[in-house]
């Protein structure tokens, strides 16, 4: 019987192992941690649950049936985050380079169904040279099982990516369809086709790191939602982000305990717009004051600046955070801030995340860039969003809220359900030097009538009070009292049951 006891002990001793102590210190000099030390670091100690320890590939080509280490390059299974369960997948680059075989699909496949069926986040670790080359297309066939999984889970349980390595080739279609991809700088990489290829079908000299490395997708493709140091702090942050995450769609934003009164009121706001109405100032200061304990998780904080996405707590609970960005390019809306906003809503929708929408807009970023890349299919996106989202939606315009962009932004007309205005609000078509421009064209040469034009239009129409006439503001409040006006009004808004018609799925402007 010990015999017995001792050999399943052997057995996982050598699974641990991984594709050997050679190949483990080869990891180490890279600066990368093994698959089972990120998920030590990734779960609460001691809660992990592996699965399928000793599934072993079946390839029989390329004197394959010679090796067969057991785990077959992945390590799964479940655990917890701070007592909340997710499920987990490593790769493990010690075997076969953490390529992707049959059973190692299996595996993955397997723990994304039981999330699927126990209602819990997938979070996959990816460290992989892709395809197990030995095995083509059976290799290819887990991939799409992947993928097709990829897919029914979304929108139905989170699931997170953390790219501690090389993904390549189609191995880089799963973690574009998860929600969150996380990048570890220097150290991994995601591209369609590696530099070599690229050099030799379009002559082009790149390294891997201008390709497809962290600072390139967290900055430019947008592919990646957070680049981190090392695979210490990626994990540390991705349980971060799991805390303020639902399980699944059908339970609510976790509650947890907080230390900050509800009822704060902050009089350093009531002096945050600048008296002149073009200066910029730090929306990000807006945020940190309203959040709990000033705790904000942003979400692609490198990328289209002019709007910030990310989660704060509101009385414990997860609240979604839109924001134009003054700061940058005066916070316009364009392409990639339209686009970037519009999935973040789109997730919080999904997952019954509340929105706190905070408005200061000069409008779309004019230009023959915006128009020929786009712009009115991708600005829609983010209407379309706002618009279809029936989740509590709490909108504050501090400054600026102009032309399509004051619709666009959670809008009492686009189910906003509580339109707040701080008196410093300017609520129009347009601004005031552009309008007097246009409707008093006559007077274009006559510098002293212009200039009554634009004050008496200034007067009229650069407040919020004109909007707040019609009910489409339902109150001005006082910047300072923003905690609490928002708090209140998220607090009220925990019964609501919106639901949009009967469809089979909505044609969004992709
Ligand atoms: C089998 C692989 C492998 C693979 C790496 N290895 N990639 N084994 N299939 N795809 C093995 C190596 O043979 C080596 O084994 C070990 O993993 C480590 O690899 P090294 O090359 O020594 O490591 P490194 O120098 O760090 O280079 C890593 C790498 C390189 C850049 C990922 O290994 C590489 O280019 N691999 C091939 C990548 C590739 O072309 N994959 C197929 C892409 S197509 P030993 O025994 O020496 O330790 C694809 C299609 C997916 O993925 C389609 C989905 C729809």
């Amino acid at each position: 019987m010990r015999d017995i006891l001792q050999e399943l002990e052997d057995r996982r001793a050598v699974a641990r192992m991984g594709g050997g102590a050679k190949r483990i210190d080869a990891q180490h000099a890279k600066g990368k941690l093994t698959a089972r030390e990120r998920i030590d670091l990734l779960l609460d100690e001691g809660s992990f649950e592996e699965f399928d320890t000793f599934v072993t590939h079946r390839c029989t080509d390329f004197g394959m049936e010679q090796n067969q280490p057991p785990g077959d390059g992945v390590v799964t299974g479940w655990g917890t985050i701070n007592g909340r369960m997710v499920y987990v997948f490593s790769q493990d680059f010690t075997v076969f380079g953490g390529s992707l075989s049959e059973t190692h699909a299996q595996k993955i496949v397997k723990i994304m169904d039981m999330a699927m069926q126990n209602g819990a986040p997938v979070i996959g670790i990816n460290d992989s040279g892709g395809a197990r080359i030995q095995e083509g297309v059976a290799s290819l066939a887990g991939y799409a099982e992947v993928f097709q999984r990829n897919i029914m889970a979304s929108g139905v349980v989170p699931q997170i990516s953390v790219i501690m390595g090389p993904c390549a080739g189609g191995a880089v279609y799963s973690p574009a369809m998860t929600d969150f991809i996380f990048m570890v700088k220097d150290s991994s990489y995601m591209f369609v086709t590696g530099p070599d290829v690229v050099k030799t079908v379009t002559n082009e000299v790149v390294t891997a790191e201008e390709l497809g490395g962290a600072s390139t997708h967290t900055r430019k493709s947008s592919v990646a939602d957070g680049a981190f140091d090392n695979d210490v702090e990626a994990l540390a942050e991705v349980r971060r982000l799991v805390d303020f995450l639902p399980l699944n769609n059908r339970k609510t934003v976790p509650r947890r305990p907080f230390f900050d009164d509800v009822k704060r009121l902050d009089e350093s706001l009531d002096t945050l717009i600048p008296d002149n109405t073009n200066t910029p100032y730090d929306m990000k200061e807006l945020i940190l004051k309203l959040a709990d304990e000033g705790d904000f998780y942003e979400i692609q904080e490198d990328f289209a600046k002019n709007i910030i996405t990310g989660f704060v707590r509101l009385e414990g609970s997860t609240v979604g955070v839109v924001a134009n960005q003054p700061m940058v390019l005066a916070g316009c809306l364009d392409i990639d801030s339209a686009r970037k906003a519009a999935r973040f809503v789109r997730f919080c929708d999904a997952f019954e995340i509340p929105i706190l929408t905070l408005v200061d807009v000069p409008g779309f970023l004019p230009g023959t860039g915006q128009e020929l890349g786009g712009v009115i299919k991708h600005g829609a996106k983010l209407l379309f969003a706002y618009g279809e989202a029936t989740v509590p939606k709490v909108t504050v315009i501090t400054r600026k809220a102009y032309g399509g962009a004051y619709d666009v932004m959670a809008s009492k007309h686009l189910r906003g359900d509580f339109n707040y205005a701080w008196p410093t609000a300017e609520i129009a078509v347009m601004g005031a030097k552009g309008a007097t421009e246009i409707i008093h064209r006559a007077d274009l040469g006559d510098a002293v009538k212009i200039a009554v034009h634009t004050k008496d239009y200034e007067d009229r129409f650069a407040t919020p009070f004109v909007a707040a006439e019609r009910g489409f503001i339902d109150e001005v409040i006082m910047p300072h009292s923003t905690r609490k006006r928002v708090c209140r009004a998220f607090a009220s808004l925990r019964g609501k049951s919106l639901q949009n018609p009967w469809k089979k799925h909505d044609n969004i402007p992709l």
